[in-house]
């Protein structure tokens, strides 16, 4: 394999660039050639590409790749691509690769990502590999994708700055956290900060429900003589924050309710230390994947079940995307033993919570 092709694709995720130095540093030390596609998908489909190289470059500027591991975001640019998601488009983006004379291809991002990578295999003999970056933590085969750590990191930092102004004034908070269709960052925050309840899609419950059992946890935490609570609300529970604060007020006149909406706040940063040695392992498990000769599969980080193929890395194996994406599909739809397991966690940690 002469020429590797590296992509990252849908929400950026921050460790992202710190898999695009690892990827470079390993296909520099084996020789091979590593070509950079830029804005994801949509890039690909219009051949623009850029030569990844560890030295000073058009790309990374004097600094080369040694400042790259820090920076959040991703230097490549990423897209959610609607023109890949025609098979037309797929055609354009195998046949840009071919043009380019790519022989095995990294794409680096979430579900949408990995799906548009399992199709370019099947649909054109491209050989891919994946790496999990989502900070939602929603994909199947890995125990954390890229960006997840520091998203968490952020979400603890921006709890405490509310926390403080929340116990000043007596009042509760509902913050809210990304994740449309996974709730892991609001289920691991809410341990992490030790908040008083915490609101995710999973737990199916409907808008009035929800706003009893906010309302409850609300009312008992003051009577007990807190200063504060404190609520966290995965995205992707449909009740709007403002809605739910204005329905709590009115239950509870006197009390004092307020809503934070960190959005893609939480998206950006810094990579923390775990999410750099995460995606500086993945990658360089990747790239020594397509090496070997595999293809169509996804690199996973301490894979929450079993089976997977060995790497050089104890730490990762790699699955058949095929695998990943019915295991991402489950863990949507909670059929997954793996979500079943966080659900009965959290259902335990919710009767101490609002202690
Ligand atoms: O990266 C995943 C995610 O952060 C979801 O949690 C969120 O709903 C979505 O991306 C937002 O994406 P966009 O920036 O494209 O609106």
């Amino acid at each position: 394999m002469k020429t590797i092709g590296l992509l990252t694709s849908g929400g950026d995720s921050p460790g992202m660039n710190a898999a695009i130095r690892a990827a470079a540093k390993t296909c520099a030390a084996r020789g091979v050639r590593l070509v950079g596609v830029r804005e994801g998908y949509e890039g690909l489909i219009d051949g623009r590409m850029v030569e990844v190289v560890p030295g000073p470059s058009p790309l990374l500027g004097e600094t080369g790749l040694d400042v790259l591991g820090s920076q959040g975001g991703t230097i490549l640019g990423s897209a959610r691509s609607a023109r890949f998601r025609e098979a037309g488009g797929r055609a354009r983006a195998a046949d840009a690769l071919r043009a380019a004379g790519v022989d095995g291809l990294v794409v680096i991002g979430g579900n949408g990502s990995l799906t548009g990578a399992h199709a370019l295999a099947r649909e054109h003999g491209v050989r891919v590999m994946g790496i999990p970056a989502s900070i939602d933590n929603d994909i199947g085969c890995t125990a954390m994708a890229i960006g997840t750590d520091t998203a968490l990191n952020t979400i603890v930092r921006a709890c405490d700055h509310v926390d403080d102004t929340a116990r000043a004034h007596r009042r509760a908070f509902v913050v809210e956290v990304m994740g449309r269709a996974c709730g892991y960052l609001a289920m691991a925050s809410a341990v992490a900060v030790g908040a008083d309840a915490v609101l995710f899609r999973e737990q199916k419950r409907d808008e009035d429900a929800i706003v009893q059992a906010v309302a409850g946890v609300v009312e008992q935490g003051f009577a007990r003589g807190k200063r504060r609570v404190l609520i966290i609300k995965a995205e992707g529970v449909e009740i709007p924050c403002t809605r739910l604060v204005r329905r709590v007020e009115e239950r509870l006149p006197g009390l004092e309710v307020r809503a934070v909406v960190l959005g893609h706040i939480v998206r950006g940063g810094n990579p923390t230390s775990l999410d750099r040695l995460i995606s500086a392992r993945l990658a360089f498990t990747a790239v020594m994947g397509l090496l070997e000769g595999a293809t169509d599969e996804m690199v996973g980080w301490n894979p929450p079940l079993s089976g997977g193929t060995a790497t050089p890395d104890g730490a990762v194996k790699r699955f058949p995307l095929e695998r990943v994406l019915q295991e991402t599909a489950a863990l949507e739809d909670g059929s997954s033993p793996v979500m079943a397991r966080r659900l009965q966690l959290l259902q335990q940690v919710e009767g101490v919570l609002p202690l």
